[in-house]
Formats: C-alpha cells, structure tokens, sequence
C-alpha cells in the first residue's frame, strides 16, 4: 500500500468498485462466514425489522440474506455499478446510491445497522461523524454489526485484485475506533478479530444507548 493520495479518495472508491464489483463479488457467492455473522446478530432483531446495510457493495451476501428471511432491508453503496447489481440480485431490498457520509435518514429509522468491509474505505477523519449518524439513525437499543480496522494504516493500492484499478483504505487504531463507538453514542457487546492472510480485521457488536443504559 503506497501512502499518496493523488485523487480525491472517495473518487478512488467508486470508480474502483465500478471497475472490479464482479471480480470482488460474484453473482452467486455464498453467504460464508457472513451467513454465520448474521445468524447471531438477527437472533435478537423483530421479526422484520427495518436493517440498514451501510456500503452493502452488490447486495450479496448480507442484504440477499437478511432480505429472504424477512427483513426490510436499505443498502447504501457509494458505486453506482454495486447499486446496479444489488438492485437485481436482491429485488426485496432498496438500494441507494450514496456516500454513507453523506447520507441522511430520520433518527430511529432503523432496527439495526450492519456495515462490512466498509467504514475501512473511509477517510478516518470522516469514520467519528458516520458512527454518530448510525447511533442517531439507530432506535434505542438497536444493535449494529461492523468490520472495522484492526491497525492503523491509510494509502491507496494499485491493480486492486488484478482488476487494474486503484483502491483506497483508511484504519485508525482498535482503540481509537472503539472510542469513537463509545463517543458515538454506541456500547460496545464484544469484539471479535477476523483474520485475513497474514493480517485481519475487527468484527464489532455495539448496541444504541436507551434511556435505559446509565
Ligand atoms: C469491500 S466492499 C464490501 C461490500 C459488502 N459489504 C460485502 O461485505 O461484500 C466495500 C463497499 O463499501 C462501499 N463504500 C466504500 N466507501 C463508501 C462510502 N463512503 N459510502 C458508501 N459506500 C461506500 C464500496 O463501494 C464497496 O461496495
């Protein structure tokens, strides 16, 4: 990973997942340890409930998944190539094209959050403000499920997958993001390192404080 940042870096997302979306997520990819994920956190959403699936990149597989057991399911991706695909692949689902920064729903919109391999490809300046947006658009109590960085690191990335385009990633500390989960407005369950070739990421579980919570 090179440390320029010559582009605007959210320039550098979309086009790069406009450019590899087939070859980062196939049609018919399995739901994998995904699936697994998802059973454990919809365990305690309401039969339905309303999940927002933030950066949720071709629908598959966590929108397709909680779409076909029942949930009202929004995806936001800030590639309009993703949103193109999600929008056949999980007919159930609404899509929007958006950059999840700049987004905006009404407080308490949303029974649950999940963002995956997502909040990783922003900005970290931007990553503090986006966890307050989700604590607000969150009802109390309602939970959110997000890979997060587990070290520091930002630059960009040349020929991403073989699919010669530029990737960009930006991770802040565990610390700092856990902090920020807690500023946010978020209390964190548990955390859950997920390992990837010699490195990994952080799997988050956090629930929106109710008046409940002291
Ligand atoms: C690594 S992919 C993960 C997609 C999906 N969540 C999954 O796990 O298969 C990251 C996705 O986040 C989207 N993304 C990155 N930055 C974004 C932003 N600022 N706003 C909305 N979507 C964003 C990308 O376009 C991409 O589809």
């Amino acid at each position: 990973m090179t440390d320029e940042i010559a582009r605007d870096p959210k320039d550098v997302v979309r086009d790069g997942y406009d450019a590899i979306s087939e070859i980062y997520r196939a049609d018919d990819a399995e739901d994998g340890s995904q699936g697994e994920w998802l059973a454990e956190f919809a365990r305690a959403l309401p039969p339905g409930g309303h999940v927002l699936d933030l950066g949720c990149g071709c629908g598959v597989p966590a929108a397709r998944w909680l779409s076909a057991r029942g949930f009202t399911v929004t995806g936001v991706d800030i590639s309009a190539r993703q949103i193109e695909r999600a929008r056949a692949l999980v007919p159930g689902a609404e899509f929007i094209q958006s950059d999840m920064a700049a987004i905006s729903f009404d407080d308490g919109t949303f029974d649950a959050v999940v963002s995956l391999y997502a909040l990783i490809h922003l900005p970290v300046a931007e990553q503090p403000g986006v966890l307050s947006r989700i604590a607000r658009w969150l009802r109390p109590g309602g939970p959110l499920l997000a890979i997060v960085g587990a070290s520091p690191g930002t630059g960009t990335e040349e020929n991403w997958l073989g699919g010669g385009a530029h990737m960009y990633w930006s991770q802040t500390s565990l610390p700092t993001t856990l902090e920020w989960v807690q500023q946010a407005g978020l209390m964190l369950d548990w955390q859950r390192f997920i390992p990837e070739g010699d490195t990994g990421h952080v799997l988050i579980h956090a629930r929106c404080r109710s008046p409940r919570d002291k």
